[in-house]
This record gives structure tokens, C-alpha cells and sequence, in this order.
């Protein structure tokens, strides 16, 4: 029977199976559901930079200043309007107490600010590991690469410095070199990289004429990109590499720890299907690897990465030009 223990940052997993930061950490039950079912680890929900800047009243001038990060928070939980800090950080502790696997917490920012200290108490929670989401949509014109870059290597070392739990940084897909920013939080010592922020994009519905803000499940098709810089990027950062986006069966997990993935980190799918497909994606997963005579995952982890297959370029310029020319 194939083995399907992983260590991701550092925290010793019985599967690679991560449940997502996601609506599922909303409740106890669901949780427990998910370690039933044979969840390697939880990510809670994000505490919010603008939830720990303003007090429960001030929510709304949170809202009418208007960052992207906090206005698709509101989507996904309308009930944090009116949820401060401290109430975030109880519910992690009641629910430290009553489920075993790794929990790590997750603080989702846009800026440097004294926010950064809330890493301390989400330690104090007795979470496993901290999960920091930068999540900024880099609109300000008069802003370059360097300058955003910049301020997310200080967030990091801001929030790093507050904890002694290991660190995963969940990255946006939008660097202008994904690999360059990837090799600084490495060189920074961060243990775990999130590849990617799924960033929700707004329509616009023409007959209201106006902004439509909705949450949309991912489709698996969308777990090639993250497939893409996983397999870039494994062999050449010392840190480990979750995907999340996109990863909705057993076989998706395959693919993932293929290209170098330790872990893979689910939402979409466990919303869809339920939380207990986490044990069917885990058979799949086994099945998969029992086929091909594999033990563990550390026997294929990487295999088609970009520094192990032998048409590397496969995941560069070339394959692309080659599919275009082929096109009647
Ligand atoms: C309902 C819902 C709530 C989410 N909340 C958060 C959150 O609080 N923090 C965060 O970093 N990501 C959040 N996400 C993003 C997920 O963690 C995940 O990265 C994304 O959904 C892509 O994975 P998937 O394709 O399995 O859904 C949320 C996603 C969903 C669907």
C-alpha cells in the first residue's frame, strides 16, 4: 500500500491533501469532517489586514477605502464585516482544541504596518504554521516591480521576525519574474511557497451597468499554471512548493507532486463535491501510485519538473511556437 506521508514547512503531514484557507475553516464540524476524511492540514481563513486596523465599528470606512483584498473578503465571508481580531483569534484557539492534524493560520495583508504583531498571537493560538497572503493588486501607476517587490520582502521579514512557527507565503502569479521573487523569500529563509493567489476577477454586467463581484469556484483546467512555476521552480528554491488552484481530483495531486509539489491545497473541489471527496482524491491518489509500483511520494516528487525531464523546454517558448505553427 502506497505511503502518503508528506512534511510541508517543516510540519510532518499524513497527506499531501491541504485543505485551502476557504469558507470550510467557517466551522468546527466541517473541520473535523475534513480530518476525518483524511486532510494532511488546515488552513484557517485569513485574518485580514483592514480586520485588525479597524475595530468592529470602523468596518465600513474599511470598506468605503476600498482595498481589493478586503472587498472580496467581504464576498467570501459577508459576516466578517462585523468580526474584529480578537474574535478570530478565539475561534482559532476553540478549534486548536478540538482537531489533531497541523492547523496553520493565515494573515493576509497589503502593506507594512504595526498589523504585523497579530502573527505573534496567531502563534500564540497553538497553530502549527503561519501562512502570510499578500494580497495586493498592483494598480498604482507611479509604483515599479522594484518597489512592490520591495515592500513584500519587508512584510515577510516583518512578519517572520514575530514568529518562531514556519512561514509559506502564498504569491501572486502577476511578478514580473516569478522565479526571481521566488528565490528571495527563499534567500529570506521562508519555508513554504503557496503557488498562486487565485485573484478574483470583477465583470461587469451590462444591463445594470455596473461591477459584479462574485465568487466563482475554480475550474481544474486552471492548475496549469501553478503546474507550470511548480515544475520551474522545484530543484532551484530550497523551499517546499504547495499548489493551490485548480487541483479538484486524486490524479491532480499526481500531477502536482510530478512537478515538485509537497503538498496541494483545496477549496473549489471540497465546496463542489463535499468534504469528504478529500478520501476520494486520497484512493485516487493511491491507486495512482499502486499502478506504477511507486511506495512513497518522495519517489516521484519532481519527475517532470523543468530540472528532471529531458525536454525541459516543454515548459518554456518553444512548446508554444511549436502548438502554434500546428494550427490549421
Ligand atoms: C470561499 C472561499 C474562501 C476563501 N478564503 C480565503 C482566505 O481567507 N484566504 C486566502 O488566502 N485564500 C482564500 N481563498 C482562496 C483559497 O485558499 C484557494 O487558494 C483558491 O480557492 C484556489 O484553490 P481552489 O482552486 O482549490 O479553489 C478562498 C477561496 C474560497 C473558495
Amino acid at each position: 500500500m502506497a505511503e502518503l506521508k508528506a512534511k510541508y514547512m517543516g510540519i510532518p503531514l499524513e497527506t499531501p491533501i491541504v485543505v485551502a484557507a476557504c469558507s470550510i475553516s467557517n466551522m468546527i464540524d466541517r473541520i473535523k469532517l475534513a480530518e476525518e476524511a483524511g486532510a494532511g492540514a488546515l488552513v484557517i481563513r485569513s485574518l485580514f489586514e483592514e480586520q485588525i486596523q479597524f475595530d468592529a465599528q470602523n468596518m465600513e470606512d474599511a470598506l468605503s477605502v476600498g482595498s481589493e483584498s478586503f472587498a472580496e473578503a467581504i464576498t467570501y465571508y459577508p459576516s466578517i464585516e462585523h468580526g474584529g481580531a480578537d474574535e478570530h483569534l478565539m475561534w482559532i484557539e476553540k478549534t486548536r482544541a478540538e482537531v489533531r492534524m497541523p492547523l496553520i493560520a493565515s494573515l493576509n495583508a497589503v502593506s507594512l504596518g504595526g498589523w504585523t504583531k497579530y502573527a505573534r498571537q496567531l502563534e500564540a493560538t497553538g497553530v502549527n504554521g503561519l501562512e502570510l497572503n499578500v494580497y495586493a493588486v498592483a494598480a498604482d501607476p507611479r509604483r515599479n516591480a522594484a518597489d512592490i517587490e520591495t515592500e513584500l520582502y519587508e512584510i515577510v521579514k516583518a512578519v517572520k521576525a514575530e514568529v518562531s512557527i514556519p512561514l509559506a507565503v502564498k504569491l501572486s502569479p502577476f511578478y514580473t519574474s516569478v522565479a526571481n521573487v521566488a528565490s528571495e523569500l527563499d534567500r529570506i529563509g521562508v519555508p513554504a511557497l503557496v503557488l498562486f493567489n487565485r485573484f478574483l476577477q470583477p465583470d461587469i454586467d451590462p444591463t445594470t451597468e455596473s461591477l459584479v463581484t462574485e465568487m466563482v469556484l475554480s475550474q481544474p483546467e486552471e492548475m496549469k499554471l501553478p503546474l507550470r512555476w511548480t515544475g520551474l521552480l522545484y530543484g532551484r528554491v530550497d523551499a517546499d512548493l504547495a499548489i493551490t488552484t485548480g487541483v479538484h481530483s486524486g490524479p491532480d495531486v499526481a500531477k502536482a507532486i510530478l512537478a515538485g509539489a509537497t503538498a496541494v491545497q483545496v477549496a473549489s473541489a471540497l465546496i463542489e463535491y463535499g468534504i469528504a471527496y478529500i478520501s476520494t482524491m486520497l484512493r485516487q491518489l493511491e491507486g495512482w501510485m499502486d499502478e506504477r509500483g511507486y511506495q512513497n511520494l518522495a519517489e516521484f516528487r519532481g519527475k517532470l519538473s523543468h530540472k528532471e525531464v529531458l525536454d525541459p523546454f516543454g515548459f518554456e517558448r518553444s512548446q508554444y511556437v511549436d502548438l502554434l505553427r500546428k494550427q490549421k
